[in-house]
């Protein structure tokens, strides 16, 4: 039988020229009167301490907040052309959470000093806003969480910015594909490993590294809890899913390998190989007998449906 043939790593280009760190803008305010979380004044989120499932009252707090972060991603979304600073961006997704009296999470989570995380290129996660002005061709994840009314909504989309090369489009939408087969397993009495194995079996079937260090997480009063979601399969992740609960499910993906690299910062996490990276996100919610996605548009529309290209 004839090896099939695969389409990355080999034929998939170093993406050129590299991102590079910019400058930071100055730390912006939140006016008295956002209700903020634990960690907005030390930094500190301190231990995990909340349940993995919501009560209904919670649920409606979390589908509010969801409905508000997948507003401000589009929001964000629109303003990505050539010539904006990824510094911008963060002006917008900062204003737009206050406008909807709701704090940027990412602001001072363990220190982090901007409002959303903005990924360019090799850029895997956490990349932060600063002075790089979006160039045509350029990929961008950007990574919206709003903490809303005592509870967080977390979501991303990989953006194209202008005129973007065919390996880039197709590893942006393999990615998305991978966290709706991810998201497509989840129903109650499933296997938490269940949604790895699904996002791991698109990704090896297209070629595609799955990223490792960076797994989907807990989301509720807390942003980052204690369950676990990997992007690939390890059986021990046999936690069974019921209803109430709210997580993550993020997928990384990459035209190479997936091993990666932390820039000076300690936040920036890059491909050690300098090949490109895509990543999707939703916060979802287990019901009676499926999924939810809690961060969709009032009308049910996923931001990324209005941006596929
Ligand atoms: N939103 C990211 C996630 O999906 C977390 C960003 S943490 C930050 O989990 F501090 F970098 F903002
Ligand atoms: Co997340
Ligand atoms: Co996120």
């Amino acid at each position: 039988m004839a090896k099939r043939k695969r389409r990355n790593t080999p034929d998939a280009p170093v993406s050129e020229p590299p991102v590079r760190p910019g400058l930071l803008s100055p730390t912006r305010a939140v006016p008295p009167g956002i209700g903020r979380p634990p960690y907005a004044a030390s930094g500190d989120p301190g231990p995990s301490r909340s349940s993995s499932v919501r009560t209904s009252e919670e649920v409606g707090r979390m589908r509010r907040a969801g409905a508000a972060a997948a507003e401000i991603l589009v929001e964000a979304g629109r303003a990505v052309e050539p010539g904006i600073t990824t510094d911008r961006i963060d002006a917008i997704v900062h204003e737009a959470a206050l406008a909807r009296g709701g704090y940027p999470s990412p602001l001072n989570y363990r220190g982090y000093p901007k409002s959303v995380c903005t990924s360019v290129n090799e850029v895997i996660c956490h990349g932060i806003p600063d002075s790089r002005p979006l160039a045509d061709g350029d990929i961008i994840n950007i990574d919206v969480t709003i903490f809303l009314d005592g509870v967080h909504g977390d979501t991303s989309v990989t953006f194209l910015v202008g005129d973007v090369d065919d390996h880039s489009r197709w590893l942006v939408n393999e990615t998305r594909t991978a966290m709706d087969l991810g998201i497509d397993v989840v129903r109650p009495g499933q296997p938490v490993h269940a949604i790895g194995r699904a996002i791991e079996r698109h990704a090896r079937k297209h070629g595609l590294g799955v990223v490792r260090e960076f797994i989907g997480h807990g989301v509720g009063t807390e942003f980052h809890s204690g369950l676990q979601v990997k992007h690939y399969f390890d059986p021990r992740d046999d936690t069974v899913l019921v209803p109430g609960m709210t997580f993550t499910v993020e997928p990384m993906l990459t035209l190479g390998d997936p091993a990666c690299a932390l820039w000076d910062d300690n936040w920036t996490a890059v491909t050690l190989d300098g090949r490109r990276t895509a990543q999707f996100e939703h916060t979802l919610l287990v019901t009676e007998d499926g999924v939810e996605r809690l961060t969709v548009l009032p009308d049910g529309t996923a931001p990324a449906e209005l941006f596929a290209g």
